[in-house]
């Protein structure tokens, strides 16, 4: 494993909320090398003292217990430089700190990606290196295949994770699991069986004070470009003949190209935007009255999108993708609805519902619905519900991401094309958004959201 990690930004928002207690909860759980030394990089006048101070306090206040009882020891691995990130003697600088090949972590806002990229291949980096490039990977399909040229100047494409903590989640990798390890699903995966396949990531929290980020990105960019598409890769794609990264990510690129650029937008997509209600933790402003919120920016704090694959497996079949904050329920989970028996024998007025199988992505479970006979009335059906009970994830799903990045395994990791499909999927609702269609709406905080039950559209 690579033994020093260059984190550029380490004193800004994304470096205390995630990276540090996920790296904090790694050492707790003995799974970072123990001569992995942090190099910290951040424009804010501090020392290693402040820094290590900073650190212990990041880990206090965003990790979980595990983490906290290791703030200690991951402050003694850090040290800090003070730079910028787009200049190349920043990170020249902490370069010389050490020897050999470095994990250099873009922690930076988006708009800082492209000139902390230039400075990193004028400063060069030592043989061996990875770059790891937070989501958002650009804004649109110029943005990020801007990046992705920059990026091909500084390191090969293997060596590059653009990660999505997504894929670090249990259910979402056990998605491979279910669908190839088992005999049952395979089979009938597809559209002669599947009527639908909901992606769902409902939130009952609102902003949490992140208007900076959030105002200018939206439902569809934080979470539908990247995260849920993601999770539909991993349902629909054709079998891989192995997990090595290349085959997973072939099949997964192929499965995105298959998406039809959405063309009826309209029709296809909700936005819309929470307004004051009695959300799950309390009492919630209007989106728009946040502070640091532009309301004129008519930013969206739930999407959903209906999309097409364009295969034979899955002609017609509607793939809903849906996010929202401030709903009144947390639900996340991918639901894959069954289409209904073709006969059945039972007598009038039995009507069961289809088979579900639901893969819970928070908390992690497995359930599939199935009918059975009633108790006691044996020409009569009911639904029962098998229950799988999975063990909670050791790591977070932040910490797994890190894992391979470390390792080197970019598996996990976005390629550079896929990151540019799922912005050719994307990139037309934004442009019909930006034109007012459709409509965005409005959904009281704490309700269940703008989407009515005849949505989405029926298949075509
Ligand atoms: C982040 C989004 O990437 O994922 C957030 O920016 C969202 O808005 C979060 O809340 C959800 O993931 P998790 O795993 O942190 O619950």
């Amino acid at each position: 494993m690579i033994s020093r990690m260059i984190v550029l930004g380490a004193g800004g928002d994304l470096a205390a909320r995630l990276l540090l207690p996920a790296l904090a909860g790694l050492r707790a759980h003995g799974r970072l090398p123990d001569d992995l030394a942090i190099v910290g990089v951040d424009r804010a006048a501090m020392d290693d003292a402040t820094f290590r101070a900073h650190v212990r306090t990041a880990v206090g206040v965003h990790g979980d217990a595990a983490a906290r009882s290791a703030a200690e020891a991951l402050a003694g691995s850090c040290t800090y430089r003070r730079g910028d990130a787009t200049d190349p003697d920043a990170l020249r600088a902490a370069l010389a700190d050490g020897e050999g090949p470095a994990v250099v972590y873009l922690a930076l806002p988006p708009p800082v990606f492209a000139p902390a990229i230039r400075a990193a291949a004028e400063a060069g980096l030592p043989e061996g290196s990875r770059m790891v490039v937070e989501k958002p990977f650009g804004e649109d399909l110029a943005s990020a295949q801007a990046l992705n040229a920059l990026l091909r100047d500084v390191l090969p494409e293997d060596a590059i994770h653009r990660v999505d903590h997504f894929l670090g989640k249990q259910t979402v990798q056990n998605l491979l699991g279910l669908r190839f390890a088992n005999r049952l699903f395979e089979p009938i995966w597809n559209r002669e069986h599947i009527e639908r396949v909901d992606v769902v990531w409902d939130e009952t929290l609102a902003l949490e004070g992140r208007a900076g980020y959030y105002d200018r990105a939206g439902a569809l960019r934080d979470m539908i470009q990247n995260h849920l598409l993601q999770v539909l890769t991993l349902v629909a794609m054709e079998p891989p003949p192995t997990l090595h990264e290349r085959d997973l990510r072939d099949r997964k690129v192929d499965l995105l190209r298959s998406i039809r650029t959405p063309d009826d937008v309209a029709a296809q997509t909700v936005r819309a935007r929470y307004t004051a209600g009695d959300a799950v933790g309390g009492p919630v402003p209007d989106y728009a009255s946040e502070e640091g919120v532009d309301p004129a920016r008519g930013t969206e704090t739930f999407a959903a999108v209906t999309l097409w694959v364009d295969t034979w497996r899955w002609s017609g079949v509607p793939f809903t993708l849906r996010s929202g904050k401030a709903l009144g329920a947390l639900r996340q989970e991918v639901a894959i609805r069954f289409r209904p028996v073709p006969h059945l024998a039972f007598g009038q007025g039995q009507h069961p519902e289809p088979n579900v199988l639901l893969l819970g992505l928070a908390p992690d479970r497995l359930e599939l619905s199935v009918t059975v006979n009633g108790p006691g009335e044996p020409f009569t059906v009911e639904e029962v519900t098998l229950a799988a009970h999975l063990a909670p994830q050791d790591v977070s799903a932040y910490g797994r991401v890190i894992l391979d990045v470390l390792a080197g395994d970019p598996t996990l990791s976005i390629r550079g094309d896929e990151a540019e499909e799922c912005w050719r999927i994307v990139g037309p609702i934004l442009d019909a958004w930006r034109t007012g269609v459709p409509g965005l709406r409005d959904y009281t905080a704490g309700s269940d959201g703008p989407v009515s039950p005849g949505w989405p559209p029926p298949a075509r």
